[in-house]
């Protein structure tokens, strides 16, 4: 077990957070808050750090890393060219939950990218994940806080229970306010590939380019180009049920006797561990902190009602499937 550094808040602890910020130039690892999730960070440039973020999430080797910059202007720190439609996206979506994948440069080691030619670049837009941007002035490579496999952390209560003992300084943010990852794009000819639907949807890009630029989604191609989605990913101890609305009872029935949670859309039922969520944005946001909070809770089953893949709905699916098993993608 390490000692890890909590920091609560980065104002009223100013030298402690100057100390994450060493951490980080110097080959450790650092978890900060995003927008999207907590990320797990280490400088981008130091094989050191991204070594110790693959051991300590136990992430496979050719699980490539998203490449956290603070503005479009250091994207050649990284990148050796960005296509104007790809500049277009950030220009629209940064700082945000949008990462897309460019031709790498040779300064970034190929331990970060799994040994591709391309590195996967993301402005983050939570002021704690930019404070550290500007600090370190340094790219920071950060995958999501959590153990290869297991739910995003998007709480400080999550991040703790996953991380504490394992890296050098923890950033609390409170809780994320998207907390599903940010989309992952990549740009071919003149397709876009969405390799990782999240919190930019395709309705948002598609009225940003051309309308025949075709957008395609990987789950609709048999690929694995982006290494992440053939991982199984985000599944809870318990095991995950995806349900329409008119099967929970049928479901419940056949469970009785066993420990059940349920994820309910727009209905708002009570029961123990019922969690209801009245919004997409909602969901998206509680979905992981539910299978946190379930798992404490010790359930056996989640039913998880199903949503419209639709804007955020595609990103909510897009996890229920994997955590479920039913792999679409
Ligand atoms: O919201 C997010 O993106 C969070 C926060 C911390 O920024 N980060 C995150 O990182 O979700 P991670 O490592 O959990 O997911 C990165 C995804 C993986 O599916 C990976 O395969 C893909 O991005 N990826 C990274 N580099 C890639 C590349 N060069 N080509 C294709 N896919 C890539
Ligand atoms: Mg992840």
């Amino acid at each position: 077990m390490k000692k890890t550094l909590l920091i609560h808040n980065i104002e009223e602890e100013k030298e402690k957070f100057y100390r994450a910020i060493e951490y980080l130039k110097k080959g450790g690892t650092v978890v900060f808050p995003t927008e999207t999730v907590y990320g797990l960070g280490a400088n981008a440039f130091n094989e050191e750090g991204i070594r110790k973020i693959f051991e300590v999430k136990g992430r496979p080797p050719d699980n490539p890393l998203i490449v956290h910059i603070y503005s479009i202007e250091e994207i050649n720190l990284v990148a050796e060219e960005i296509s104007p439609y790809a500049r277009i996206l950030f220009e629209k979506f940064s700082p945000g939950p949008l990462t897309i994948v460019l031709p790498k440069r040779d300064n970034i080691p190929s331990l970060v990218t799994g040994g591709l030619k391309t590195v996967a670049v993301r402005i983050p837009s939570h002021p704690i994940a930019r404070k550290i941007l500007k600090e370190c002035n340094l790219p920071i490579a950060a995958p999501s806080a959590n153990i290869s496999g297991r739910p995003s952390p998007t709480t400080f209560e999550m991040v703790i229970s996953e991380m504490e003992g394992k890296v050098d300084a923890i950033i609390n943010g409170g809780d994320c306010e998207i907390g599903l990852e940010s989309t992952v794009v990549k740009f071919e000819g003149d397709e876009l590939k969405i390799l990782r639907p999240g919190g930019i949807s395709e309705e948002q890009i598609k009225k940003i380019l051309p309308e025949n630029f075709r957008i395609i989604f990987s789950s609709n191609i048999k690929n694995i180009e982006s290494p992440g989605t053939k991982y199984t990913h985000y599944k809870p101890n318990a095991k995950v049920i995806l349900c329409e609305r008119d099967n929970f009872g049928k479901i419940l029935l056949e469970l009785e006797g066993r420990k059940v949670g349920c994820l309910i859309y727009k209905a708002n039922l009570c029961g123990e561990n019922v969690i209801n969520f009245n919004s997409l944005e909602d969901y998206a946001k509680g979905l992981y902190r539910a299978f946190y909070e379930m798992d404490r809770e010790k359930v056996e089953f989640i039913l998880a009602e199903r949503v419209e893949e639709k804007g955020i709905g595609r990103a909510i699916m897009n996890r229920l499937y994997k955590a479920s098993g039913e792999i679409k993608n």
